[in-house]
């Protein structure tokens, strides 16, 4: 079943075992750009670039997800299912629900929380918290430690709306659900892997906070991220 809808490749070999998906085609040229070498570009449907390379002399891949659930849900299913690959490593950023969090800390998701009925259409699944693969999150612990980077491992909000009506309602996720970040890709990414039998974890930067309002602009959060990329691309094998 491949090249399939939304990725043009004809051979399996050419995605790497693990994948880093950013949100943003740019931030994915950006890493094959900066940190690898031998780079291929694999994937330009929709402009939703993908390049393998190697990062130390080892293979990795990186591709854009898009933005929400809807999409990660569609490129994460097709690289799990059709490519072979086995761990998806997101690299996203997010924004804080709490002043305790400042811009540019890196988060470790151990669970997304959601409202989303992603999972529930997806295969049934009807429970509204699911975690990364803790096997994944010990290994990019271990590589956050071995680089004297800081993380803050905690459960996120994994959100399908960006502009919501009642913006205080993050108040109350914070309070009765213990997310301290809201994102929008997690669950549904957690989601698939778990269906598929593979593995995901999710990186996340600060980027805003909902409560002090200090923001970061986009050109700054396109290359401002690099302890988060290391860290992630410190999973190549
Ligand atoms: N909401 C949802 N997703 C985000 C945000 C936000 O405020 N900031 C970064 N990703």
């Amino acid at each position: 079943m491949i090249p399939t809808a939304h990725i043009e490749v004809k051979e399996k070999g050419i995605i790497a075992k693990t994948i880093l998906m950013p949100g943003d085609p740019l931030r994915a040229k950006f890493i094959a750009d900066t940190f690898l070498e031998n780079v291929v570009k694999f994937n330009n449907v929709r402009n939703m670039f993908g390049y393998t390379g190697t990062y130390k002399g080892k293979k990795i891949s990186v591709m854009a997800s898009g933005m929400g659930m809807a999409s990660i849900g569609i490129y994460s299913y097709e690289l799990f299912k059709f490519y072979d690959v086995e761990n998806i490593i997101r690299i996203g950023s997010c924004g804080a629900y709490t002043k305790d969090l400042n811009l540019y800390d890196v988060i470790i998701v151990d669970e997304a929380w959601s409202e989303s009925s992603f999972a529930k259409v997806q295969n049934g699944y009807d429970k509204d918290i699911i975690a990364a693969s803790p096997e994944l999150n010990k290994k990019l612990e271990e590589i956050s430690k071995d680089l004297g980077v800081e993380i803050h491992k905690a459960r996120i909000h994994s959100s399908d709306i960006f502009y919501r009506e009642n913006f205080e309602e993050f108040k109350n996720i914070y309070q009765n659900q213990g997310c301290v970040a809201v994102e929008m890709e997690s669950f549904a990414l957690f989601h698939n892997a778990n269906v598929l039998g593979k593995k995901a974890a999710c990186l996340l930067t600060v980027s805003d906070n909902l409560v002090t309002h200090e923001a970061t602009t986009s050109e700054e959060r396109q290359e401002a991220f690099t302890k988060m990329m290391e860290i992630a691309l410190g999973m190549a094998e």
